[in-house]
């Protein structure tokens, strides 16, 4: 939600900003801006609209001169997308900028109290609060200043700052909102995430909560909330920046496809040691898990569907009750947990706010706590009492592809873990299923072949023009279409819906008339005959229908308008190679359409705001 990106170093600030705002662009793009002090003072450039706008402002950069910078792509909440509304924002007597992500909670009450003492504002933003409070609060010591303003801010933030009388200078403050230094030489970076910075350093520190950075171009120096100086230790990110680049390929979500066999086999064959699976060292006892009333797994959007997918596995092999549920009703929902639930919570970012906000309930409540995520150090990978990384890479696109994939493999590793332990589960079947899921990535990588995404494009095509599309299976087939209708609506816009297929006769089946499209998952061979007949009901009501199957269940051709098989695989693991067809699916029609793929509208990649 919004990227920030701040330079100082020797060479011009806005030209290597610019840079940076492009690989944040994912993060929000209505608006963006940057500030660099030159010798006037700053100077200041916004635009509404796409960064290519900003370029065109600045002429790639060239217009603001200066070797100290603060830029941003925002995603609005407060005041609409507009020139005013985006930042950096200035202080009255033009000597503060500052770039802001999250939210100020008590915006309005300090902006009436900077109203009534002279200050004027020109955003509707809660962020132009901050570069008055800096105006007001500054009285010759920098430092003083930003900790007299983390005392005044409620809320969440990541402030980026320049000042017209530190010249060589970049400062920043945090609280509950990423942010990373990025650590060059003879120049140093600020960044909302490291995807900014990577094509110039893989060294960063994070700065903690209510900590402060001031930085020059030699030096990083740190201070706690009290103003003390601290020492912060970097960490290197071993992420190839070619990783967070297109390569090649017209989107990020495309290539981000195309990255799944490689993602998966990141994500599954570091932890599966000959017959064994090592969590990266996380252990459950068997005494453990047998005193659990249930496990809670928890998470938004895509992170919550592979949650669904690992609800039915865990439940099917461990035989320990699973709720699954999304993290913006858990907290609200006064859970019931304690040290008898274990809670896994999954987000791709790691920096979800609702995702976050629930992993500190359940651990304020007692329970144990195990963090499914990508991004190595977010919030949710330090907060967690274990974290268990997937190694999808940098997933640029809003629509999580190997994302999702690579959570739902994590999942099924975790289950087979416990299953063992607990066992729950037969020597064989477990073996079955641990091979099958170490074969996942190639299974994925013939699903990549031309002949195979072409058969799926020409059926994308075919249906483009559709304004509502229901996807329907049972079980894990179900798990696994709610996911396909979410990957849908969001790049392509079509009207989508996931059912059960067994519920669809409960009332939606009414909505089906001549044309309307259903996308069949029909991958599980002891379901078949259930689902074939409410695949019927559909073709009988003269709906159009595609099915996703498995080759065992390919009897569902003579009911189906088209037929996309999978890779032979083990029922239980069809989820991730049903999810493939279905990303591609999207893909193609939200081509077709005219999409804006990577950055739908409305919509951002990190969701910091609850
Ligand atoms: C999926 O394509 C979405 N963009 C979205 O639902 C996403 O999965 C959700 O916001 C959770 O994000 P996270 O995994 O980073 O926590």
């Amino acid at each position: 939600m919004c990227g920030i990106i701040g330079y100082i170093g020797r060479e011009q600030a806005a030209p290597v900003m610019l840079d940076g705002l492009k690989r944040l662009e994912y993060r929000g793009y209505d608006s963006s801006g940057m500030a660099v002090v030159g010798d006037d003072g700053i100077n200041l450039c916004k635009a509404e609209g796409k960064i290519k706008k900003l370029v065109e402002k600045t002429n790639g950069g060239k217009n603001l001169v200066g070797v100290c910078g603060i830029g941003h792509t925002r995603w609005a909440t407060h005041g609409a997308p507009s020139d005013v509304n985006s930042h950096p924002h200035l202080s009255c007597d033009g000597r503060f900028a500052i770039v802001h992500n999250g939210i100020i909670e008590n915006h309005a009450e300090l902006r009436a109290k900077l109203t009534e003492q002279g200050y004027t504002f020109k955003s509707e933003t809660d962020s132009e609060v901050v570069a008055h409070l800096l105006q007001k609060l500054y009285d010759g010591d920098m430092k003083k200043a930003l900790v007299e303003l983390m005392k005044e801010l409620k809320g969440s933030y990541a402030i980026g700052i320049v000042f017209s009388g530190t010249p060589d200078r970049l400062y920043a403050v945090r609280k509950d909102n990423p942010l990373v230094i990025g650590l060059g030489t003879g120049e140093n970076y600020i960044a909302s995430d490291v995807a900014a910075a990577l094509a110039k350093t893989h060294e960063f520190v994070l700065l903690g909560d209510c900590e402060i950075a001031e930085a020059t171009a030699d030096g990083v120096k740190y201070y706690n909330a009290n103003g003390h100086q601290i020492k912060k230790k970097p960490y290197t990110v071993d992420w190839d920046i070619a990783r967070a680049e297109k390569g090649g390929y017209p989107h990020f979500m495309l290539k981000e496809i195309y990255d799944q066999p490689k993602a998966l086999t990141d994500t599954v064959r570091p932890r599966v040691v000959g017959t064994e699976i090592d969590l990266d060292g996380i252990t459950f006892s068997r005494a453990y898990l047998d005193s659990l009333s249930g496990i809670d797994i928890v998470g938004c959007g895509s992170a919550y569907h592979a949650g669904i997918v690992g609800k039915h596995f865990i439940e099917k092999h461990c035989r320990i009750r699973v709720n699954c549920t999304l993290a913006s009703e858990y907290i609200y929902s006064n859970p019931i947990t304690d040290e008898k639930r274990l809670t896994i919570i999954i987000s791709q970012s790691g920096e979800t706010a609702d995702t976050l906000a629930a992993l500190r309930l359940a651990k304020k409540l007692g329970s144990r706590t195990m963090a499914i995520v990508n991004v190595v150090h977010s919030a949710i990978a330090r907060e967690a009492d274990d974290v268990l990384y997937t190694h999808a890479g940098p997933e640029i696109a809003v629509a999580t592809t190997k994302g999702y994939t690579t959570q739902v493999a994590a999942l099924y590793l975790v289950g087979l873990k416990l299953a063992c332990i607990r066992g729950t589960i037969e020597k064989e079947r477990y073996e079955a299923l641990l091979s099958g899921l170490s074969e996942l990535h190639n299974k994925a990588a013939e699903q990549l072949k031309d002949h195979y995404v072409n058969n799926i494009k020409t059926y994308a095509e075919a249906f483009s023009k559709q304004h509502c599309v229901f996807f329907i299976g049972r079980g894990a087939d179900y798990a696994a279409s709610l996911e396909g209708a979410l990957k849908l609506k969001e790049i392509s816009y079509v009207h989508a819906e996931a059912y059960a297929a067994g519920e669809l006769k409960h009332g939606t089946i009414s909505l089906i008339e001549e044309g309307t499209l259903t996308l069949a998952l029909v991958t599980q061979k002891e379901l078949f005959a259930k689902t074939e007949s409410n695949v019927r009901a559909v073709s009988s009501r003269n709906g159009t229908v595609l099915a996703v199957a498995s080759r065992e269940n390919s009897k569902i051709k003579s009911c189906v308008d088209g037929l996309v098989f999978i890779p032979e695989c083990d029922d239980d693991l069809s989820p991730v190679l049903t999810a493939i067809v279905l990303q591609i699916f999207a893909y193609y029609i939200a081509l077709q359409r005219g999409c804006d793929i990577d950055q739908p509208r409305n919509l951002a990649k990190s969701v910091t705001v609850e």
